[in-house]
């Protein structure tokens, strides 16, 4: 069924990309405009495979007969001939020789019937919100980002490990957990507590001891009751891991990411990522092509307390070492100080998670986020603790329990070696990239506290 100009449908892309003048073609997809006068109606139709619509001619009787059930937002299925467009702005054309009204859409109560809808509006209908031009876009966009990190990793030799959804441990050691129960045996199931993965890190960490280069690539859950623009409930997070390296192995492998899928999606999509720079942001993809193709400003955090203590800001949470970094200063950093992104490293070990490696100061562990302007924080890494004594050491420090551990422990008792990784989160990326400025309209169907509702 998927043939080239098959005849069941053929995509509008690929009509656009290769219809010859002259050839029968099928397509289908719902009403965007429709236009009806006595001598010449047009129908814009489109379906999802690019921004663009395919104009349909129809004829008076066509018109006629269907003029009722042809409003913004009914499904049709059209046949017609490809013939070239008087119109500006569209080579071609379709001439129907055949309509049908595969699903009317009553004009009166559709929800998208109005053109001005402010993306507040579209949550509330975010089962229909995919049919709108932005979502349209940032939902192609999101498909080809996943495409371009899984090429990123397979062209590189990662495995891709599809680490557990349901985990046994809190990763970050922040508490940030959603339980699960089954039905009326709370925590019967497992015999112990289970959650929602918060990150799928710790495990993969048992695949990179024995495959030296993966990743993990998928949801994660976290309970924080942080209702900002940049936070979901359940969000995608990348999480590639490397054996036998330092810290700055995992820099050099996520500033080589960064850019290349950065580059490889707008490449994709040049006509989406045109939507963006016009409706969106303005001027943003030459400002990202910009930023990511030059090399990535390293500093520590030490230097970051240096720069925003000289900056003469008054900001409205502390600084000063020791001090943790606020969304106020990550974007101090990355938008104004360096105008580009800028990876921290070498953070104060209370502020930082049990699974990074001590540096020999005693008092900073090797972690790194990458900071980005507009966005703030979009990857949280760090070469990770492969020494024994040291490990249990921090994990006594936070009093964290042991037990639930064990087979981490046992990690760096068999064979260990220096490795680490990092985690970027999908839709951050996706944000900044796009300039959509609320993480709820890059999820399909967005997690938020107090809100799950489709
Ligand atoms: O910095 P985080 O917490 O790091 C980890 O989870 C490590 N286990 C990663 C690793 O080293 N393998 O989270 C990583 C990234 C953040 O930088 C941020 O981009 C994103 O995940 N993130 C969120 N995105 C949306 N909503 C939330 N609530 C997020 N929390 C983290
Ligand atoms: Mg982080």
């Amino acid at each position: 069924m998927s043939g080239k100009h098959s005849a069941r449908r053929t995509p509008i892309r690929v009509l656009l990309g290769s219809a010859t003048e002259g050839a029968s073609v099928v397509v289908t997809g719902w009403v965007k405009t429709s236009r009806f006068s006595k001598n010449v109606s047009f129908v814009h139709v489109y379906d999802g495979s690019t921004p663009k619509t395919v104009q349909v001619v129809l004829t008076a009787e066509q018109a006629e007969t269907h003029r009722a059930d042809l409003g913004t937002g009914a499904a049709v299925r059209v046949e017609g001939t490809w013939v070239a467009s008087p119109a500006a702005g569209q080579p071609f054309e379709v001439h129907a020789t055949g309509i049908t009204v595969v699903g009317a859409c009553d004009p009166a109560d559709y929800p998208l019937q109005k053109k001005a809808t402010s993306m507040e509006f579209l949550r509330t209908v975010a089962h229909l919100r995919p049919r709108a031009n932005t979502f349209q876009s940032v939902f192609r966009v999101r498909n080809a980002l996943a495409a371009n990190v899984h090429r990123f990793f397979q062209e590189r030799g990662f495995l891709w490990i599809h680490t557990p959804i349901l985990a046994s441990a809190d990763a970050e050691g922040a508490g940030e957990l959603f339980s699960v129960t089954a039905g009326d045996a709370p925590e019967g199931f497992f015999g112990h507590p289970v959650y929602l993965t918060v990150s799928g890190q710790l495990e993969v960490e048992s695949f990179a001891q024995a495959f030296c280069d993966v990743y993990t690539f998928g949801p994660t859950f976290r309970a924080e009751n942080s209702n900002t623009a940049r936070h979901a409930s359940e969000f995608w997070m990348i999480e590639p891991e490397l054996a036998f390296a330092d810290l700055s192995d995992v820099l050099s492998l996520a500033e080589d990411f960064v850019r290349t899928v950065a580059n490889g999606t707008m490449d994709a999509l040049p006509d989406d990522f045109d939507f963006f720079d016009q409706r969106i942001e303005k001027g943003i993809v030459a400002s990202i092509r910009d930023i990511v193709n030059k090399p990535f400003a390293r500093i520590t955090y030490t230097e970051a307390q240096e720069i925003l203590a000289a900056s003469g800001r008054s900001f409205q949470f502390p600084i000063g070492w020791g001090s943790s970094m606020q969304a106020e200063h990550e974007r101090f950093l990355a938008e104004e100080h360096f105008k580009g992104p800028v990876f921290v490293t070498d953070y104060p070990v209370e502020q930082k998670a049990f699974y990074m490696r001590l540096n020999d100061d005693g008092r900073t562990v090797a972690a790194s986020d990458l900071l980005v302007p507009r966005i703030g924080e979009i990857i949280g890494g760090s070469q990770r603790e492969e020494r024994l004594d040291v490990i249990r050491d921090q994990m006594a420090r936070r009093g964290m329990g042991e037990a639930p551990l064990w087979w981490y422990l046992d990690l760096r008792r068999y064979g260990t070696t220096p490795h680490g990784g990092f985690g970027l989160g999908f839709e951050r990326m996706l944000m900044w990239i796009t300039g959509m400025q609320n993480i709820r309209d890059v999820l399909p169907f967005p997690r938020t506290p107090g809100s799950a509702d489709f």
